[in-house]
Parts: structure tokens; sequence; C-alpha cells
């Protein structure tokens, strides 16, 4: 990270921090939550073309989404052998599956011969056998059959002719792939994100209860970013105001994990923008809207905070019906929202109240994306793990209200996605003129400048390595500062 002046962005909002709550909390307060950092990001407006560019799409698809760590699957979706999922990004496509010792590879989604897409589809299949010619290649990546093979003796029984591997890891029930076999390991540049989630969010004992992927009129940027701030509750989600500190989030970034950042959310307090009510309002706002009272009001006796009687009323109702033992989860677990980011695309949230994924992948053009959104439920004490939870595909007409088991969920997601191509026809219509562009918040926005600088770092090396010049990304480069 460069260096950067420190003053820049440290001045905060009023009211309670996200730290002050958890030290209210009525229980112990997982490490990792009180383990929070900022780093300035700097000042500078960020390019606008950067959204609408079909030029910085290339580059992005060519040297960022070619080089990072990507969550592809969960663990659970290979559980025979044979069993695989197609991880299909930007114009790359991968077939992660579960081999014969058990192991999980990841092969290039292409023939040798003439470069079929191999798999359209996930499934469960004994080898990989080529729709146009019939090539077939076994589970572990070897040539096994290759029709009329006397005309193919530069390829029949030659040690090329396995499918090429993407870099493969498991963690905390997913996998992730990555097609540079150079890249970094993934627990190098995840670290931040496997230590919380390793000692305090454990996610093994979870299951995938709900998936949706929907294609959204905007740049995957501009997707991403609508969910990474609390800074757009108040015109976005006002309803949510009386039982949501917006504009007192946290927001970390840890100069020694630079790739994980992460935003905190607290709620059953209100927003710094009201101010006037009592804690019986909060409490009663926040169990209207969660309608996971079914006892309509809770008293909040004197002494007692909102937080304090709705997360209690929350492990009562959730613990039962996670089948799952909550007494002793923190307050700020069962109550707020903590979202972790690793670079490009990942963002699993961490608690219990909250257990959702998202995952954002770019779309045809620099105009739309694919948002993925994974609930992952507490298998119930004693219990089998239930099946993971089939792809509900939504098409780019169609609202986040088709995607069945999305619940509440979607009426908040759909408030959202008005913004989205809003934002994204006036980004085209002024990012010729934009030398300006976007102003993003010195602390609320931090992790946004963070992003982009890490994309441009990406861009550069892959450029670099093929030994072209950077005129090529010149134009789109976030300016120093
Ligand atoms: S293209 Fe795959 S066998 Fe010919
Ligand atoms: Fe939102």
């Amino acid at each position: 990270m460069t260096a950067i002046d420190d003053s820049i962005g440290s001045a905060r909002s009023h009211g309670p921090s996200v730290q002050d709550l958890l030290a209210a909390d009525s229980r112990e307060v997982p490490l990792s939550l009180r383990d929070s950092s900022y780093v300035p990001q700097g000042k500078v407006d960020v390019p606008k073309i950067r959204y609408t560019s079909a030029e910085f799409a290339a580059l992005e698809n060519e040297y960022m989404w070619t080089k990072t760590w990507q969550m592809a699957c969960t663990v659970d979706e290979l559980a025979q052998v044979g069993d695989h999922v197609v991880y299909d990004v930007a114009d790359q496509s991968v077939i992660v599956v579960r081999t014969r010792d058990g192991s999980i590879k990841a092969y290039h989604n292409s023939c040798l011969h003439r470069g079929t897409k191999l798999r359209t589809e996930d499934g469960r299949v004994a080898s990989f056998r080529c729709p146009f010619h019939g090539w077939r290649w076994d589970l572990d990546g070897n040539l096994t059959e290759l029709p009329a093979e006397w005309d193919f003796p530069q390829v029949w029984q030659q040690p090329d002719s396995c499918l090429p591997q993407a870099q493969v890891a498991e963690w905390c029930g997913f996998v992730f792939v990555n097609l540079d076999p150079e890249a970094t390991p993934f627990n190098e540049v995840a670290s931040k994100l496997v230590e919380h989630f390793d000692r305090d969010f454990r996610m093994e004992n979870r299951y995938k209860a709900f998936h949706a992927v929907k294609e959204v009129p905007a740049n995957w940027k501009v997707c991403m970013e609508a969910f990474a701030e609390g800074y757009h509750v108040i015109a976005t989600h006002p309803q949510i105001l009386e039982f949501a500190g917006d504009a007192n989030s946290e927001y970390s970034i840890w100069p020694e994990s630079p790739f994980v950042t992460r935003f905190v959310n607290g709620f059953g307090i209100q927003s710094p923008h009201l101010g006037n009510l009592t804690e019986q309002q909060v409490a009663d706002a926040y169990l209207e809207f969660s309608a996971r009272s079914t006892r309509g009001s809770v008293a909040v006796p004197d002494g007692k905070s909102a937080r304090e009687v709705v997360a209690e009323v929350f492990r009562s109702f959730m613990g039962p019906m996670f089948g799952v033992d909550l007494s002793t989860a923190s307050d700020s677990e069962m109550l707020d929202a903590h979202l972790y980011h690793l670079f490009p695309a990942f963002a699993p949230w961490a608690g219990i109240g909250q257990s959702l994924v998202y995952r954002w992948r770019p779309g045809p053009t620099p105009d739309t994306c694919f948002m993925d959104v994974i609930r992952m439920m507490p298998v119930p004490d004693g219990q089998q793990r239930p099946q993971p939870a089939p792809i509900q595909r939504l098409r780019l007409e169609q609202s986040w209200h088709e995607a069945e088991g999305m619940g509440g969920l979607a009426s908040v997601f759909e408030q959202d996605m008005e913004n989205l191509p809003k934002v994204q026809l006036g980004l085209k219509m002024t990012a010729k003129r934009a030398a300006k562009g976007l102003k993003f918040g010195l602390y609320q926005e931090a992790r946004m400048r963070l992003i982009h600088r890490h994309i441009d770092d990406t861009i550069i090396e892959g450029l670099t390595a093929d030994g072209r010049s950077l005129d090529a990304v010149e134009p789109y480069l976030v300016p120093e500062g």
C-alpha cells in the first residue's frame, strides 16, 4: 500500500462505535470482532470509466479474474466421486471435481482437440467426454480415449495430453480456485479471513440452505460496492434507521492482510441520523421488522439495552429453529452484520443471525454482472447434514422475490437493485467527461478505494509479466493520492 497521509479518513460519526457496542455485550465477544484496524486509502476521485469501458473489462478478465482466488462451490456439492461443478467467470470456465482418491481438482473446461467446452452443467460423471469428437479424460485429467488415435500420434499417450489444472484450496466448507498456477497460496492471500473464521466463526457445521444467482444490470463493481457500506441506508433502506447503526458502522483494513477487509453494522441501536428514540422504541421497531418474535413487544427493563433484549429474543427463537444451543452467543453475533470481503469478490458474513455469503462475477458486457446469494445454516445438533440447496438462476428482468426461500431479504435486496441500473446509466453518461470520477467517502468507502488499487496492481502485474506496455491500462488507473 502506498504511504498516505494518516489523517485522511480519521473523522467518525457521532453515536456509539461498534467497539463500544462490543464492550457492552451481555456475553463474551469473539476475539475476531475486537480485531479492527484502519489504514487510510487516500482521497482521489476514482475514474468512472473503470465501470463502463469494454477495454478495461477485458483487462480485468484477462489479468484479474485469471489470477485471483474465487469461491467455486461448497465442499458438500462434491460429496461423491465424479461430482463436479462448472465454475464460469468472465470468459473462463473450470470443472471442479471430486476425484477417485478423494481429493478435489479443477480443470480448465476446454477440450485439447478443438477447444470445445467439456462440461456445461454440474452433475456426476465417471469421466469427461467431449461432445464434439469424443475425446475422453478420466477424473484425474488423463486422456483415456481418442477416437482414431492413429491420426493423433502427437497427442495420444503424450505427457501434455492431460487437462490443464487450476489451483484449488478447500477452506471453511468452500472450494476456491485460482487459474494462475503461480498464484500465492489461498491461506496467505486470505490470512485474516482464515484466522478469524477458523478461530471464531467456523462454518464446518453449516450447510448450504439457499443459493440464488441473478444477472444484475450493472458492472460487477457497482453491484459489489452496493453491499459494502452502511452509508446508503439513510436513502435506500430508511425503514431500518430506527434499529440500525448505519453511519457509525465500522470498516476494517488490516495492513498485514490487505486482500481481506470487513464491514460491521451494529443493529439494535438507532441510527445516528435519528437520536431521539427510547430503547423500548428501538426494540419494538427491530422486532416488528424482523418478524422473528411472535410475542409482539418485549419490555426493555430499566438499565437494559434494546440490544440485550432483542438478542435474547433472537437466541430463544433461533436456537430451537436451528436446533442448536445459542446461550453463549454474543449479542453482536445474534444481531449485527459482520461482512468480510476477500478480493476480488467473495463476501461471507460472520455471526449467527446473519449467515449469508455473496459472490460477484462480471457479465457478458461491462454493464451487467452476476451476484450469488447463499445462506449457510447450522446443521441441527445430532442430525445428518442436509443436501446442499440447488442453485436458482434468475434472469436480468427477474426479481429476487422469485427466488424461493429468500424470505424478507428479497425486499431489502430489491431496494438495492433499484439503484444499480441508475448508477450504471449515470456512469455511462458521464464516464468520458469523468476526469473527476467517483468521490468515495474517506472512511466509509475506503475499502472500495483499496479494492480498486488491487485491481490496478493485478492488471499491471499481468501486463508486465506478458511483456506488454502499460499504455493499455494507463487511462483507467486510479491516480496516486
Ligand atoms: S473438440 Fe473435443 S473432441 Fe474434438
Ligand atoms: Fe443495501
